[in-house]
C-alpha cells in the first residue's frame, strides 16, 4: 500500500485554532490524521501552513470520504463549539459509523450534555467520548494536559495516540482516562473555574499595585516575573509577567493600558459554580470570579457608578511585595481546595471514582493552572478526610493566611475590590470556626417558619416559643 492509500488513525473534524493545532500535533508525532471541516475551504490552506507535516495527512472534503479515510475501530475527534453543533454533528455522522468506533468531542462540553450523548448513543454501539484539552493553542500543538471520559475500551484504543501528543511532566505524560460518561468534561469545567479564579486573584493584586500604589503595568510586570521563581512558579504567573510587559506598537503604551476592562466568558466557570451548587459545594472563590466577570462587562454601569457612589474609604497603605505574594499563594490554595472538593463530591454523587491525586498530576505540565502550587496538594489527595485539613495543607495555609488578612484588610479599608481573595479568606475563616453563627439563621427559620432546629444539649428537632410570634 503506498503512503497515500495508507488509512488514518485518527480524523480531526474542525479545522479552527485548536483543531488545527491537535492535528498538527500528532502529524508531528507520526501519526496519520484524516482532517476535515465544515468549509472545505479551508483544508488546503491549512495543509500549505503544516508544511512537511502534510504528509502525514489525509485531507477530506465531504463527511463520507472522511469516516472512509479511517482504519477501524474509527477515531473521529471532533474540536467544534459545543452545544448545538455537536448533536447536529452526531446526526450526521452516526449513520456512516459502525459499533466500536469512537467518537470524540474535545471541545468544551457541558457535561450534561456528555452524559446525555453518552446515553444517547449506547444503542449504537459507538463510544462516546468527552474529553477536556487544556493549554490553549500551544499547548494543543505542542503538548496538552487532556482529561478523558467514556468507556475503559475506548480509552484503550485512545491511550497509545494520546501519550504522545500530551504535555510530559518530568516524562510522565499529562493525560489519563479519569472516569466515565461525562467525568472528563467535568473535570475540564472545574479547571476553568480553578482558572477563572486564579486569573481574577492575580488581576485583584495587579489592581491594587496601579491603583493603590500607582505602579506602571511593567514594574507590576517585573514583580511577576520575580514571582515566577518561587512558590507561585507557574503558567499564569509567566503569562502576567510577559501581558504586563508588552508594549503596544501603536501608542508605545503598556498595552494592558489600552486593552477595555471587560472580560469575556464563555460558560465553563459559571458551570462549575452552578454544578457546585447543584452538589452542595461552596465554590466561593470561582463565584466571585465569575461574578467580577459579570461586573467588568457592566461598563456603563460603572462609568454612572464611579461618579456617582461615594467610597467611604480612605488611602491604601502600600503592603510589601512578600505579603502581596503570599496572600496570592492563600487565595490559590483556597481554590484548589475548593475545587477538589467539587471534584471529590461529583465523583461520589455520579459514582465515578475520581483519582484526585491523578487528576493533580495530569494538571502539572501542559494546562492552563499548572504551577507549582499543585505540587503539595498531590500526597494530600491520596489520603481520605477533608483536603484543607490533610499534611500539609493546615501549615501551607496558616503561614499565608496572615498576609491574605492584611491584603484584604487594606484592601477593604481603601474602596479597592478584593473579591476573590475575600471569598477565600471568607472561606478560611468560616471553616475554622467549630461554634458558627448559623445557631440565628436557625432560630429565624423557625420563627417565621416553624422549621425547627437541633439543640446543643439534647438530640431531636425542636421549636422555640418565640413569644409574639
Ligand atoms: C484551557 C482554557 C481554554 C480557554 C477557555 C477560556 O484550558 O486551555 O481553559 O479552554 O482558554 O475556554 O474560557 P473563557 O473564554 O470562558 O475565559
Amino acid at each position: 500500500m503506498s503512503k497515500a492509500q495508507e488509512p488514518a488513525q485518527i480524523g480531526i473534524y474542525g479545522l479552527g485554532t485548536m483543531g488545527s493545532a491537535l492535528a498538527l500535533n500528532l502529524a508531528e508525532q507520526g501519526i496519520r490524521v484524516a482532517i476535515t471541516n465544515r468549509d472545505s475551504d479551508w483544508i488546503a490552506p491549512f495543509l500549505d501552513r503544516a508544511g512537511a507535516l502534510a504528509g502525514q495527512m489525509v485531507p477530506a472534503d465531504t463527511l463520507a470520504e472522511f469516516v472512509a479515510a479511517l482504519a477501524s475501530p474509527r477515531i473521529v475527534l471532533f474540536m467544534i463549539p459545543s452545544g448545538a453543533p455537536m448533536d447536529a454533528m452526531l446526526a450526521e455522522i452516526v449513520p456512516l459509523l459502525a459499533p466500536g468506533d469512537i467518537v470524540i468531542d474535545a471541545g468544551n462540553a457541558d457535561f450534561n450534555d456528555t452524559r446525555r450523548r453518552t446515553r444517547e448513543l449506547a444503542p449504537t454501539g459507538l463510544h462516546f467520548t468527552g474529553m477536556g484539552v487544556s493549554g490553549g493553542e500551544a499547548g494543543a500543538r505542542h503538548g496538552p494536559s487532556i482529561m478523558v471520559g467514556g468507556s475503559e475500551s475506548a480509552w484503550t484504543a485512545l491511550e497509545p495516540i494520546l501519550t504522545r501528543i500530551a504535555a510530559r511532566y518530568e516524562g510522565t505524560p499529562c493525560v489519563a482516562r479519569v472516569g466515565p460518561d461525562g467525568a472528563g468534561h467535568f473535570v475540564k469545567t472545574v479547571h476553568n473555574g480553578i482558572e477563572y479564579a486564579d486569573m481574577q486573584m492575580i488581576a485583584e493584586i495587579y489592581g491594587l499595585l496601579r491603583d493603590g500604589a500607582g505602579w506602571e503595568a511593567p514594574r507590576i510586570g517585573a514583580l511577576f516575573a520575580d514571582w515566577d521563581r518561587g512558590p507561585l512558579h507557574g503558567f499564569l504567573t509567566e503569562v502576567t509577567a510577559k501581558t504586563l510587559v508588552a508594549r503596544d506598537p501603536a501608542t508605545g503604551r503598556p498595552l494592558v493600558d489600552v486593552i477595555c476592562d471587560r472580560a469575556g466568558q464563555k460558560g465553563t466557570g459559571r458551570w462549575t459554580v452552578i454544578e457546585a451548587l447543584k452538589l452542595g459545594q461552596a465554590a466561593g472563590v470561582i463565584g466571585a470570579a465569575v461574578d467580577a466577570r459579570v461586573w467588568s462587562a457592566q461598563a456603563g454601569l460603572r462609568q454612572r457608578a464611579e461618579e456617582r457612589l461615594a467610597p467611604g474609604a480612605g488611602p491604601f497603605d502600600p503592603l510589601p511585595a512578600g505579603v502581596l505574594e503570599q496572600a496570592l499563594i492563600a487565595g490559590r490554595l483556597v481554590t484548589l481546595v475548593q475545587g477538589f472538593e467539587v471534584l471529590a463530591a461529583a465523583s461520589g454523587e455520579f459514582s465515578w471514582e475520581l483519582d484526585l491525586a491523578g487528576i493533580a498530576r495530569i494538571w502539572r505540565a501542559g494546562c492552563i493552572i499548572r504551577s507549582d502550587l499543585l505540587h503539595p496538594l498531590i500526597g494530600a489527595l491520596g489520603q481520605a478526610g477533608p483536603l484543607a485539613l490533610t499534611h500539609p495543607l493546615p501549615a501551607l495555609l496558616a503561614a499565608n493566611v496572615a498576609p491574605l488578612r492584611r491584603v484584604v484588610a487594606g484592601a477593604v479599608a481603601a474602596g479597592l475590590p478584593v473579591p476573590a481573595l475575600s471569598a477565600a479568606l471568607g472561606w478560611y475563616d468560616s471553616i475554622r470556626r467549630a461554634r458558627g453563627s448559623a445557631n440565628l439563621i436557625q432560630a429565624q427559620r423557625d420563627f417565621f417558619g416553624a422549621h425547627g432546629f437541633a439543640r446543643t444539649d439534647s438530640p431531636g428537632s425542636h421549636h422555640g416559643d418565640w413569644g409574639e410570634s
